[in-house]
């Protein structure tokens, strides 16, 4: 039998009980690294999988590779330990694990668009690797077949950015009762499977945030924001110059840019269903930025709106531009404007497509065309 480590013991019993009891259950695996998470995960996976016979699982992942690589050895290890037949396809259109009549399908982040074959199956579990790192549809678009009667659903994750999509879904809405769910965070200490000498090299080598998410296994803000920002109080002088719109499906948001002196300031996010009726003088350029803006350009146009098309996605360059912009002072942030301040203190990744962030910058390249600051 295999020795499990506090937080494993506690997964493997509450399986346990909602598999004999025939209940649905989800448990959102936080803990620092090397824990034990993914370990323990799929240990509780095969358990759930020994009371069904001819069932599907999902293992989601960022990567195909990653599920190889890091989750299944785990497989290999604890099928061996448990003395149970299994088989591992890594290529195909269906990698997987199978054991007995049950299989375990990998589903990569990387390969979502070609999972399309898949889109009828009705699954017995989730389980999702890392899941702060997975794109939001990704996962909900897995979550929709976990339609089997008490499935199962475990996600595991480090401690990341304490404003990420995943936490405020999950574990702020489980704390809040929301969402019926256990959380289990484990420290990596009570992981007694991985040697010291690991553990004193991360303690020098790790600091900061690593060393907060990592090994104290708690929330941080994650890598320092690529902006660095002022924040202004409002001024009775400023007046509106230009509002970004960023339109998807029948929602949209905007994004006021105010003339102060020679600057700039940005100020807060605000969402709005179809039809838009924003309150606003004609003189005001509206900048519509990404795909779906046409038609709501159309429509703005058609009410007298001051618009400038400029349709636009993601670009690196603009990344840079807007760091300039900030940092010299030419754009600022409202002080009061909570969710723009939380959007931009966070944006650490160039390439990760943002809208909130595309928009800024796509606002911010138009006002330097139209200036020439930069
Ligand atoms: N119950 C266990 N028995 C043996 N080894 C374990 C056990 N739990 C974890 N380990 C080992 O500890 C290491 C880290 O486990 P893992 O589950 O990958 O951590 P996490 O997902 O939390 O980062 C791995 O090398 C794994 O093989
Ligand atoms: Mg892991």
């Amino acid at each position: 039998m295999t020795t499990l480590t506090k937080s494993q013991d506690k997964a493997l019993n509450l399986v346990v009980k909602a598999s004999d009891k025939n209940e649905r259950l989800f448990i959102l695996w936080y803990g620092g690294v090397r824990a034990g998470k993914t370990f323990g995960a799929v240990r509780a996976f095969i358990e759930h999988s020994l009371t069904r016979t001819n069932s599907n699982y999902i293992i989601a992942g960022y990567v195909l590779r990653s599920i190889i690589n890091n989750v299944v050895p785990y497989f290999r290890t604890i099928c061996d330990e448990l003395d149970l037949e299994y088989n591992v396809v890594e290529g195909g259109v269906n990698p997987r694990v199978e054991i007995g009549t049950n299989r375990f399908l990998f589903y990569g982040g990387d390969k979502t668009g070609t999972s399309k074959k898949s889109q009828g199956l009705t699954a017995d579990g989730l389980l999702a690797d890392e899941y702060e790192l997975l794109n939001r549809d990704f996962l909900k678009q897995c979550e929709a077949r976990i339609s089997k009667d008490a499935a199962l659903r475990i996600y595991t994750s480090n401690k990341g950015q304490k404003y990420s999509w995943a936490k405020k879904e999950y574990y702020d809405r489980i704390k809040a009762g929301y969402i019926n769910g256990v959380i289990i965070d484990s420290n990596p200490e009570e992981n007694t499977f991985v040697s010291d000498d690991f553990w004193d090299e991360k303690e020098r080598e790790f600091e900061g945030n690593y060393k907060q998410r990592f090994l104290r296994n708690e929330f941080t803000l994650d890598s320092p924001s690529l902006y660095d920002v002022d924040y202004i109080d409002f001024d009775d002088d400023m007046k509106l110059a230009v509002l970004g719109v960023y339109s998807y499906g029948n929602d949209h948001f905007t994004i006021p840019f105010y003339l102060f002196g020679e600057s700039f300031v940005l100020g807060e996010i605000e969402k709005y269903n179809a039809p838009i009726k924003l309150n606003i003088d004609n003189d005001i350029v509206l900048l519509m930025i990404n795909s779906s803006a046409p038609k709501l350009a159309r429509e703005m146009v058609f009410n007298g709106y001051n618009v400038k098309g400029y349709l636009d996605m993601f670009a690196p360059n603009k990344v840079e531009m807007s760091q300039r912009a900030f940092a010299n002072s030419k754009v600022a942030v409202l002080d009061n404007a909570e969710y723009t301040k939380e959007i931009i203190e966070t944006y650490s990744t160039p390439g990760v497509v943002n809208p909130a962030i595309t928009l800024i910058d796509s606002v911010i390249e138009y006002l330097n065309r139209s200036e020439q600051w930069l």
